[in-house]
């Protein structure tokens, strides 16, 4: 399958939480940390999350930052990433912040369970697929962004839901991780692949290709090691 390369990006607390059990806004990081986000979110082609991320964090999936923006341009990338959003229901507010911004193209996969009211709402605002099943095939929606949107590097900020799915058909290729010093708690709480479910098929195996430690976090960069 062609599918992008594939990076993801996650803020922990040091027990490797992400959010906390009630699932409440991923906001405990440095405005350090908010800028190296938007410096690894420029690197794509496009943006990804999953549907409760873009709802909870009310994400518009922009960039604002004019630096981050010219150097995509001279890179020979578009402005700003698309944006990307998968849910299988199709239930989006349709009130969110990333529909009140036309910086870039909105690209929603989901399956015709979506909501003919949202179907109607987003329609001018989004590219819609969706597809006659029950369940989004991930290989499908990745070979799709490839071959139609020409997405050849996609940054993807999870959240774990999305991350699992992409981890269990190992098309996590670098994994960006910033540790927090903080402590939630919580068995609800979930780390960067959720909280719920089975192992993953086989380990994913990765190599720490960086690791820096500014202030009070701590950034790390890992790429797949695979044969
Ligand atoms: N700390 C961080 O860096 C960070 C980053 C991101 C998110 N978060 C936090 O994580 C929490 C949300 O977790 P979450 O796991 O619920 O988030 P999520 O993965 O963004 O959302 C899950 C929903 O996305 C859709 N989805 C995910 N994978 C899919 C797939 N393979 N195919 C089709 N649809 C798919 C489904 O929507 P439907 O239900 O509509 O089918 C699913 O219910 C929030 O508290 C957020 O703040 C933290």
């Amino acid at each position: 399958m062609q599918r992008p390369r594939i990076i993801v990006n996650f803020a922990i607390t040091v027990d490797g939480k992400v959010s906390t059990s009630a699932l409440t806004p991923a906001r405990f990081t440095s405005s350090n940390d908010k800028h190296r986000l938007l410096e690894i979110r420029s690197l794509g082609d496009a943006l990804l999350v999953g549907r409760n991320t873009v709802q909870i964090d009310n994400m518009s999936m922009g960039l604002p930052d004019e630096d981050l923006r010219t150097a995509r341009v001279q890179r020979g990338q578009t402005e700003y990433p698309l944006r990307v959003v998968v849910s299988n229901s199709g239930n989006l507010s349709t009130d969110l912040n990333i529909f009140n911004h036309r910086f870039s193209p909105i690209v929603i996969y989901s399956t015709t369970s979506m909501p003919e009211a949202v179907k109607a709402a987003l329609q001018t605002r989004a590219t819609l697929h969706l597809a006659d099943a029950d369940r989004l095939s991930l290989p499908e929606v990745l070979s799709d962004l490839y071959r139609t949107h020409r997405v050849h590097t996609l940054v993807c900020e999870g959240g774990p839901s999305l991350a699992k799915g992409l981890a269990e058909i190992d098309a996590i290729d670098e994994l960006f991780l910033t540790i927090a010093p903080l402590l939630f708690g919580g068995a609800g709480a979930p780390g960067i692949l959720g909280n719920l479910g089975k192992f993953l098929p086989s380990s994913r195996i990765y190599r720490l290709n960086s690791m820096n430690v500014e202030s009070t976090e701590c950034y790390l960069h890992y790429v797949a090691d695979r044969p």
